[in-house]
């Protein structure tokens, strides 16, 4: 089979059912079932072409239905419109002659659909192929331009716009690049060792934190090397590593992650706490809570107390020093990493996420001392929004010396809702810091007024 068609058939799996896995479960999905499938280099370049596609999935499909006679690329059978979607990609992003990208397209759907599918593919690619792009954009208006243009939905774009203004285009070029980061699991290594290693399949460069590294250059992706298999780092974005250095655990905490799985902060926490003291891991997912488990055991971490449960409603006895609450978010901030999450943003699940959200913050001050909330979403409402309500316990957050410099203040104002504190939590922005969008804060719980 050849990595197209492969990669067609991932990208099937994301496409159609209700199961909405991301692109990660559907590769995992796919190369499973193909027997003696473990060349890394293969699977390398299949994750390359599932991740790029889906990045630029609506201009691709906006370039296919401009070339479709009668269909809609949406009405077209599954692995036929992803099959094309590659091809669109191959030729007008990834440098592949027309020609030869329209050729391999025609064979995997002569193969597995036959000849009247190896037609259309046929004369749709050369209709593609003579597409003048530029000369379309124009007679778009300018939402729908810069969404086919800069490859995310129209709702990201006015989002963006209304919270950055002209800015908003470079976050969205910003959220068509990937930023690689190791954080170093001092829990089984060091960082100089850490260091040594990667240097010989990648260059490094320091980052804010001592302990994590951003890849500048990699011959051999991180996560595909011995030392992550060994548990020796962790691929974590910088932002991430952020939001969890700023809850500034002590050996010896007593601390509860509210929405722990897949584990990558609490891990952060273990290791910061030098594997001493107590993290209670709370999580409703049973399957995210297993893959936690297994990862924590791989990490080298011992000192998670895991609770299959809700964390809107967990309750615990005893002294708290810390929570660390990162809940369920709209993803916003993270489609350069999950590239489906533009495509899927439901309304209703934002709605319900956003009080979601809101019901284990108030539990989370009721739990602790001192709270750490984050999301990896660049809406206000998730962010500051949520905090307005609970405003008087926000506390200024001073993650790093030099962090002030990082112009990364919160939004002060947002569709007439008022946040005073905004100088006291902190956005990380793709197109400024290089790393995921994030909102930090922090909260102190001690005089929540409605604690027990
Ligand atoms: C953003 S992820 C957490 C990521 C984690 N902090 C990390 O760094 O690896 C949110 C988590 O919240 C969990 N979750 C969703 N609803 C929940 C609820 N009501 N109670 C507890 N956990 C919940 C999800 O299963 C998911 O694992």
């Amino acid at each position: 089979m050849q990595t197209q068609e492969i990669a067609a058939d991932i990208l099937v799996e994301i496409d159609v059912g209700n199961e909405l896995l991301s692109a990660k479960e559907a590769i995992k999905r796919v190369l499973s079932s193909i027997d003696d499938f473990n060349d890394p280099k293969i699977r390398g370049s299949i994750h390359a072409y599932v991740m790029e596609t889906l990045k630029r999935w609506n201009t691709l499909d906006f370039l296919i239905d401009l070339c479709l006679e009668k269909k809609k690329v949406k009405n077209l059978n599954p692995f036929l419109r992803n099959l094309l979607r590659i091809g669109v990609y191959e030729m007008f992003y990834k440098g592949v002659h027309p020609a030869l990208a329209t050729d391999s397209a025609v064979r995997i759907a002569k193969s597995r659909l036959g000849n009247k599918a190896a037609a259309l593919v046929n004369a749709v690619l050369r209709r593609v192929e003579k597409v003048n792009f530029e000369k379309e954009l124009k007679k778009l208006d300018y939402i729908k331009r810069l969404s086919v243009e800069m490859h995310h939905p129209e709702w990201y774009v006015k989002l963006s716009i209304k919270l950055l203004g002209k800015d908003a285009i470079d976050l969205m070029k910003a959220n068509m690049r990937n930023t690689v980061y190791v954080r170093v699991n001092e829990i089984k290594s060091s960082v100089e060792s850490v260091r040594r290693y990667l240097e010989k399949f990648c260059s490094v460069s320091e980052t804010v934190l001592p302990y994590v590294f951003k890849v500048d250059d990699f011959e051999k992706h991180p996560s595909v090397l011995e030392w992550h298999e060994k548990g020796m780092y962790v691929v974590q974005d910088l932002a991430s590593a952020i939001a969890a250095h700023s809850l500034q655990v002590s050996p010896g905490d007593v601390v509860i992650d509210l929405a722990a799985a897949p584990g990558i902060k609490t891990s952060q926490l273990a290791m910061l706490m030098e594997n001493r003291g107590k993290i209670i891991a709370v999580d409703n997912s049973p399957q995210r809570m297993s893959r936690m488990k297994a990862k924590m055991k791989q990490l080298g971490v011992k000192i998670v107390d895991y609770r299959l449960c809700d964390g809107a409603r967990f309750k615990f006895e005893g002294k708290v020093d810390r929570v660390l609450l990162d809940p369920p978010c709209s993803t916003t901030g993270a489609v350069r990493n999950y590239p489906c999450t533009k495509w899927r943003f439901d309304k209703y699940k934002y709605i319900a996420t956003i009080s979601l959200q809101k019901k284990m913050l108030k539990n989370a001050l009721k739990l602790g001392n001192l709270i750490l909330y984050s999301t990896c979403s660049i809406t206000f409402d998730e962010n500051e929004g949520n905090l307005i309500e609970f405003e008087n316990y926000v506390r200024k957050l001073k993650p790093f010396k030099g962090f002030d410099s990082w112009k990364c203040c919160g939004i002060k104002e947002f569709d007439g809702k008022k946040f005073k504190k905004w100088r006291y939590v902190a956005r990380l922005w793709p197109h400024i810091h290089d790393c995921c969008g994030f909102f930090i804060s922090l909260l102190n719980g001690e005089c929540y007024e409605n604690r027990s």
